[in-house]
């Protein structure tokens, strides 16, 4: 059965209103003969008659679009930072920061691959200049890394803040402490790092609620008045904050990041720059789980291979909408680490899959052992095209067999 005859096949069998699951439209194009998720591949390969009414829902006949769901009013946004509120003035000695060991210059990372918007945040680290940027993409494709090595090789220091819904101004910007039975007002991070001049990375900015607007001022580059004490702590030369997330703070539509909070516009408005970072490309994937590889002295590089291929093959099924979720170049990473474990392909694969939901974990695990046989599938389409993009890319093996990686 060709790609248009399973299309009409579908349009006269199936009733305008009825709306098919990715998962029916897989076993029907099954009971016809035609594998699952390639059926599914070529119904989804453009064809206008054909509505996708959401992600992985589809209409085969006159779908009519229902009304849109009244539209949240944003929640008002707080005031700014800067207002002088009456507090008890408590003397400057009892502000104390207990220790800085938050700030510090990260150490260099072996495995560490530069890509992608690499140079350009590099050179805004090396700029000294104040220029908040914005950093989103998906999770585990390196953002985080991205500033830390950064700052690692200019060895500027840096204050890393994990952002949690419960995250607030007393933690990004200090609150009292009992230390030594006494309550002194101790600095928090983004304080710490303005008067250092260091850079600040707000870590998953996301998944903050709107107590994180306690920021508004830092991030115009102000100086900031520590409302508890009424010291005001003006920024010093080289003060930069970069912000990494999973969204552009517009929540996330298909689910993957519940999560992610949309965060207000007047707050977003601060960042000069923001920076899309995409999973690596394949020749890049491969040269980080080579490095990874190394690391962990794992030799067999023909695993490596198949784990790129393997996670570029899903990456393009999940943009074709075959499966739910992509495997990170994290979990990659993770993988190589149970294999210097456990030193079983299908082992590490599958331990460090079983986060994913029972569907999703067994569409990765049958996308494997298609790769791992070696075999392309019936249409040669996936699989051969993923080699065709890797051929690029040399193996360098040591007069000791053991595998060079390429940097
Ligand atoms: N450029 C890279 N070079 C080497 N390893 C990388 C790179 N990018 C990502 N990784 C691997 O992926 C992991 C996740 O990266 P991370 O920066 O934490 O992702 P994110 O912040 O985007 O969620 C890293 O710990 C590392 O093992
Ligand atoms: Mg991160």
């Amino acid at each position: 059965m060709n790609k248009s005859e399973l299309k009409n096949y579908f349009l006269k069998n199936t009733p305008a209103e009825k709306v098919l699951t990715r998962k029916e439209v897989m076993t029907i194009t099954e009971s016809l003969g035609v594998k699952p998720r390639i059926g599914h591949m070529m119904l989804m390969s453009d064809f206008p008659e054909i509505t996708k009414v959401s992600r992985g829902k589809y209409s085969f006949g006159e779908y009519s679009t229902p009304a849109p769901a009244p539209v949240a009013t944003p929640a008002p946004t707080p005031e700014p930072v800067m207002n002088f509120e009456k507090s008890a003035p408590i003397s400057l000695r009892s502000v104390s920061s207990v220790s800085d060991d938050e700030i510090y210059v990260p150490s260099k990372d072996a495995t560490f691959i530069k890509w992608g918007e690499f140079s350009k945040l590099k050179k805004i680290i090396e700029s000294k200049l104040f220029f908040p940027t914005y950093i989103a993409g998906m999770s585990g494709n390196g953002k985080t890394m991205m500033v830390e090595q950064a700052c690692a090789i200019l060895k500027r220091e840096y204050v890393r803040v994990q952002i949690s819904p419960e995250t607030d101004e007393d933690d990004l910007i200090g609150g009292f402490r009992l230390i030594n039975g006494e309550t002194v007002f101790q600095k928090g991070p983004v304080v710490k790092a303005m008067e250092r001049g260091c850079i600040l990375m707000i870590d998953e900015i996301d998944r903050a609620t709107n107590k994180i607007m306690c920021l508004q001022g830092v991030l115009e580059g102000k100086p900031i008045l520590l409302k508890k004490t009424g010291q005001v702590i003006s920024p010093a030369a080289g003060f930069n904050v970069i912000a990494t997330a999973n969204t552009k703070g517009r929540g996330s539509d298909e689910g993957r990041y519940t999560a992610a909070s949309i965060i207000d516009d007047a707050f977003l408005e601060r960042f000069v720059a923001v920076v899309d970072q995409e999973y690596p490309p394949y020749a890049t994937e491969r040269k980080i789980l080579l490095a990874n590889a190394k690391s962990f002295d794992v030799k067999d590089t023909e695993f490596i291979e198949k784990l790129v291929a393997w996670s570029n093959v899903i990456r393009k099924t999940f943009e074709a909408e075959g499966v739910d979720d992509v495997v990170s170049t994290r979990r990659l990473c993770h993988i190589i680490k149970a294999f210097s474990i456990f030193e079983d392909r299908m082992a590490a694969i599958k331990m460090c899959v079983s986060r994913f939901e029972e569907e999703t974990r067994e569409a990765f695990l049958d996308l494997y052992t298609k790769i791992d046989e070696s075999t392309l599938d019936e249409n040669g389409e996936v699989v051969g095209e993923t080699n065709a993009a890797g051929d690029n890319v040399e193996v360098t093996v040591d007069e000791d067999g053991k595998f060079v990686a390429p940097f």
